[in-house]
């Protein structure tokens, strides 16, 4: 049995899992503070699937009730410079008319991602939409947007780990790093 592995040598790490948590654990008292007990947590897929699923266990130590739903959408591909079209996989969640979302993804870049599924989530009538990114890099921005909750703001770096891929690679690791260049 291998025991758990050092940092891969290529990847410099920004956030150890240990500053993550703790990150996750006071951002969860703040949005507890800030949400009602009952919301709907939407979860952008691929790369939020890690952090929604650890704040999500955070969010109900605090005596929140979520119902969960993803949308898979993308604009990446394969490359580290965003293709700047979307691809969406998936349909908006239905029965969200009056309900408070909480809407999470991995990472806030040029905006266009989460400018259009504000919209969307705008226009399937729910109630209130927080908004909740793990990583925001505003020095990337070409849609104007802003989240409502930030766990780090980082410079312009290509990014993976902690559910965010390169590739499709990287996603397990349990640290946040860079990628070299
Ligand atoms: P936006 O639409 O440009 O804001 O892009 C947001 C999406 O691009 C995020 O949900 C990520 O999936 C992806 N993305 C942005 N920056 C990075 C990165 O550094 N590494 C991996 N994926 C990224
Ligand atoms: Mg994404």
């Amino acid at each position: 049995m291998q025991t758990a592995s050092a940092p891969d040598p290529e990847i410099e790490v920004l956030f150890s899992a240990d500053q993550i948590a703790a990150r996750l654990d006071s951002l969860a008292t703040t949005l507890s503070g800030r949400l009602p007990r009952e919301i709907v947590v939407i979860s952008l897929l691929k790369g939020s699937f890690m952090f929604a699923a650890d704040l999500m266990r955070m969010l109900h130590n605090n005596g929140l009730v979520c119902r969960v739903e993803f949308i898979t959408i993308s604009s990446y591909g394969d490359e580290t410079t965003s293709s700047g079209e979307l691809t969406i996989s998936g349909t908006v969640p239905k029965d969200l008319a009056g309900r408070v979302v909480l809407l999470i993804d991995d990472i806030l870049d040029t905006g266009r991602t989460l400018h259009w599924t504000h919209e969307k989530l705008v226009a399937a009538g729910a109630a209130e939409i927080v908004t909740c990114v793990l990583l925001d890099k505003p020095s990337r921005r070409v849609v104007p947007f802003q989240a409502d909750f930030v766990g780090f703001t980082i410079p312009d770096r290509f990014v993976v780990g902690y559910g965010i891929d390169y590739a499709q690679r990287y996603r397990e690791l349990p640290y946040i790093g860079a990628m070299p260049g």
